[in-house]
């Protein structure tokens, strides 16, 4: 126990309290650790703003959803009305819900913008790992936490999607169909599932997310932020041990990120007051129909922020099978050639291969599907090892690097796009093109972050006063 302070006898009533207080618990201990002597590098850009606003995205989701729980009934008969009950007479219930319908899409366009900064300055590589991989598994979570949470109002559109969803687990071999029947706690999606899908999204997963963001945040912390030089601010102190290149979070970046604030807010107003439905993106047209399991709509679509990933599930059918045998046997033929194994590691890759390929073809390509839209997730786990470019920040590596990550983008966004039209043969071969771009991306990283020539580092960050 560190020793006991005392306040002068003519401090404050404010001091006085504040040093009662941290004689028993560290409160300026972690204010200064973490805010007013935490030092961040001087030459953050507004790709920095997304990190603050996913935590303002959380505190409104968490907030809204608080007050919507208080009137919303986890029913199968009254879910659908009571949602309509939030909208037309709970007072200011359909602002409340407007802003957690929205506060859903704003949280992945932020959080997929704080993720894409990640790539550009390579915030994920030594010693950032564990920050990464925490964000992915915040990732995971609030994927898990959307899906869920969408079929809380009962409508069609909830309904469906979640059957849909469900159902893919049944195509695991030999445990599929009693894990689906687990998950929906039925054999179709029905009350049960409702109910256990609304306890997992107010309590389970919000849980699990609000332990992650604090290990996220203390993890970036002990090493620190990276910038847009992708230089390491650390190893360059003044005499007391102060990172030349730094400056205290509070007050510089705390008052910096209330910029971002003020323009996320104008913009989330907009769409709140304005265009709450977001063009059919934000709520779905079908949703404002109750579910009814006797009528499948005829075009079931996951919500935008889901549907790259759910392209890349329809793209698996029978005519990708080849396609996968050809690259499980190019990456065991590159193994066996450039890998340091012996005779015996040799034989392992050889059957594995074999197996996995007579496995492609005797498996259901639905499997495949769910293991392709699991692996597009799981694999961003491994970009820290994936990316061996001898420089982190896009700044200073070889320009067609830019132009990979444009194309990355592209993909990105076009099998998005692809995920929430009905499926027809042309745009089925764009995004089984787009799927097998979206993996060389990464699978190919280990070579092409190597290649071309790259910028010298500064040892100082760049920047240039306002
Ligand atoms: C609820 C979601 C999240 C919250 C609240 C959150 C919060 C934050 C905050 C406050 C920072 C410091 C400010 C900044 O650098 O922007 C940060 C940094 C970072 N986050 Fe997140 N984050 C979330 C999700 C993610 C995800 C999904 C990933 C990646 C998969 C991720 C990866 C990172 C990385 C690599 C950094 C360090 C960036 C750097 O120093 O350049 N975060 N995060």
């Amino acid at each position: 126990m560190s020793e006991f302070k005392v306040a002068p006898a003519n401090a404050s009533a404010g001091v006085k309290l504040l040093t009662w207080v941290d004689n028993r618990f560290p409160a300026t201990k972690l204010w200064k650790e973490h805010l007013s002597e935490y030092y961040a590098p001087k030459n953050f850009n507004f790709w920095y703003f997304f990190g603050s606003l996913a935590l303002l995205v959380l505190v409104i989701q968490i907030v809204t959803g608080i007050f919507l729980v208080m009137h919303y009934k986890p029913d199968a008969t009254l879910a659908f009305a009571s949602v309509e009950y939030i909208m037309r007479d709970v007072p200011w219930g359909w602002l409340v819900r407007y802003m957690h319908s929205t506060g859903a899409s704003a949280f992945f366009i932020v959080v997929y913008l704080h993720m894409f900064r990640g790539f550009l300055y390579g915030s994920y590589r030594k010693p950032r790992e564990l920050v990464w991989i925490f964000g992915c598994a915040i990732f995971l979570c609030l994927m898990g936490e959307a899906f869920m949470g969408y079929l809380l109002p009962w409508g069609q559109m909830s309904y469906w999607g979640a059957q849909v969803i469900v159902n893919l687990f049944s195509a695991i071999p030999f445990v599929g169909p009693d894990l689906a029947l687990m998950i929906r706690g039925d054999y179709v999606v029905s009350d049960a599932t409702l109910n256990r899908f609304f306890s997992f999204h107010v309590i389970a997963i919000p849980l699990i997310l609000l332990g992650l963001v604090v290990a996220h945040v203390i993890a970036l912390h002990e090493v620190g932020s990276n910038n847009p030089d992708g230089v390491e601010i650390k190893a360059d102190k003044d005499e007391n041990g102060i990172p030349r290149d730094g400056i205290p979070f509070h007050p510089y970046y705390s008052v910096h990120d209330l910029m971002g604030v003020a323009g996320f807010l104008i913009l989330f107003s907009v769409v709140v007051f304005f265009w709450p439905e977001g063009g059919g993106y934000f709520l779905e047209s079908n949703n404002f129909i109750p579910a009814d399991s006797l009528k499948t709509p005829p075009h079931i679509a996951p919500v935008w922020y889901f549907t790259p990933f759910y392209s890349m599930l329809r793209a698996t059918t029978d005519e990708m099978k080849p396609v996968f045998a050809i690259a499980v046997g190019l990456a065991t033929l590159l193994g066996l050639l450039k890998g340091r194994f012996g005779s015996a590691g040799k034989a392992v890759m050889v059957v594995a291969a074999v197996l996995v390929i007579a496995g492609l073809f005797r498996l259901d390509a639905k499997f495949w599907g769910v293991l392709v839209m699991g692996g597009s997730v799981l694999i961003l786990f491994f970009m820290p090892w994936l990316d061996r470019s001898p420089v982190k920040s896009i700044r200073y590596r070889p320009g067609w690097h830019m132009a990979i990550y444009a194309v990355f983008v592209a993909i990105f966004l076009v099998l998005g796009w692809l995920g929430t039209q009905p499926p027809a043969p042309i745009k089925n071969i764009v995004s089984q093109v787009g799927t097998v771009m979206y993996f060389a991306f990464f699978l190919l990283m280990p070579w092409w972050s190597q290649q071309g020539s790259f910028k010298p580092v500064p040892d100082r960050v760049t920047f240039h006063a306002h």
